[in-house]
């Protein structure tokens, strides 16, 4: 099967390799996915660069998000999933075969079925955001009612957040740093949009009680969110770039601040079934929809992971 690949970390441009491996079989439990587009995530391209730690198995197939056609099923897995369409997450934890070829192999319970109204390129940009926003929102119950903060509402996460938390029935305010990316949340559904900036954020949302954070940059946000905050606020963070925060306890005990610190791979199993399903009730009620998206061929795998490093403003795709 065609294939992008690295045998060793390295700068995009250095380490990928185009060519052709053996089609993996399906083990028992496991879905076979001819792929349609493989997303790409922050994670992906970190890495690959081997800026965090990950263990190469001869060769790695990148991305852990992806869509397309099950074509074949392990011992185990119903057959009559031949031929449905799905949406993946986290086909690269463990396993060399990531998304970034003709063929997949993951865990059933990892292909998601997608539903008539979603399309492939919508299904390859949920996975690794969708859930990650679902778990932040979701982890501690219902949000209904509530008044949610989505730091960063343009990013893949935070667009997900905004449109999962309108789901859940919550007020959404959020912040940007510009003016096409406060498009791209008012798109979304957020409520208030400020540009974080220009716009004084803790005056304009100081007779809000905000309930959740939903934190892409604690170290730079902290002091805003420990201004807004009101007993009983919970602020989950889900990025680590840039410097660590300083936690000024006495600040956070004083306003009776919770935070949680969450990694996709390493969240509770029972929360992270959760927050998956979820996602699959709001994407089957339509309420997940494609973000700006831009899609390159697998040839240019090296040049879309430059985009990501680039912290694009759209999702980047690749075609199969
Ligand atoms: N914990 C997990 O399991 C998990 C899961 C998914 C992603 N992540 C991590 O989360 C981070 C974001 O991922 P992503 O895919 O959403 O990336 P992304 O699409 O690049 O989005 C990040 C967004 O954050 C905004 N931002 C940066 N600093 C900000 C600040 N101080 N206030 C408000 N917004 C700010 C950026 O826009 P501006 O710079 O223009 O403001 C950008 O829109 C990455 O580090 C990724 O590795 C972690």
């Amino acid at each position: 099967m065609k294939t992008a690949r690295y045998e060793k970390h390295g700068p995009a441009s250095e380490v990928f390799i185009l060519g052709d491996v053996e089609t993996p079989h399906p083990g028992a439990g496991q879905v076979r996915v001819k792929i349609a587009f493989s997303g790409i995530n922050p994670t992906d391209v970190k890495s690959r660069a081997g800026a965090v730690a990950s263990v190469i198995n001869e060769f790695q197939i990148p991305h852990h998000d992806g869509s397309g056609v099950i074509d074949a099923v392990g011992d185990g897995v119903d057959p009559t999933r031949i031929g449905e369409r799905v949406w993946l997450m986290l086909a690269a934890k463990g396993s060399r075969y990531g998304t970034a070829a003709e063929y997949c192999i993951v865990d059933s319970a990892l292909a998601r079925q997608l539903p008539d109204s979603a399309t492939l390129e919508l299904g390859a940009t949920l996975g690794v955001p969708a859930v990650t926003a679902a778990y932040c929102l979701f982890s501690d119950g219902p949000i209904h009612g509530q008044n949610v903060l989505v730091t960063g509402g343009a990013g893949a996460v935070g667009r997900c957040a905004i449109e999962l938390a309108k789901w859940g029935g919550a007020r959404v305010y959020t912040t940007v740093s510009s003016d096409s990316k406060a498009a791209v949340a008012l798109a979304a559904g957020a409520d208030v949009v400020s540009n974080y900036l220009v716009d004084d954020v803790t005056t304009e949302l100081s007779d809000i009680e905000i309930n959740r954070v939903i934190e892409v940059n604690l170290a730079a946000n902290l002091e805003n969110d420990i201004a807004i905050a009101r007993p009983g606020i919970k602020i989950v963070s889900y990025a680590a770039d840039g410097p660590d925060p300083v936690l000024p306890r006495r600040a956070l005990m004083t306003a009776g601040v919770t935070i949680e610190f969450m990694l996709l791979f390493t969240v509770n199993p029972g929360k992270f079934t959760q927050a998956v399903e979820l996602t699959e009730k709001a994407l089957a009620a339509g309420a997940l929809t494609k973000p700006p998206t831009r899609v390159l061929p697998l040839s240019e795998i090296a040049r879309a992971h430059e985009l990501v490093e680039g912290k694009s403003a759209d999702r980047i795709l690749v075609e199969l």
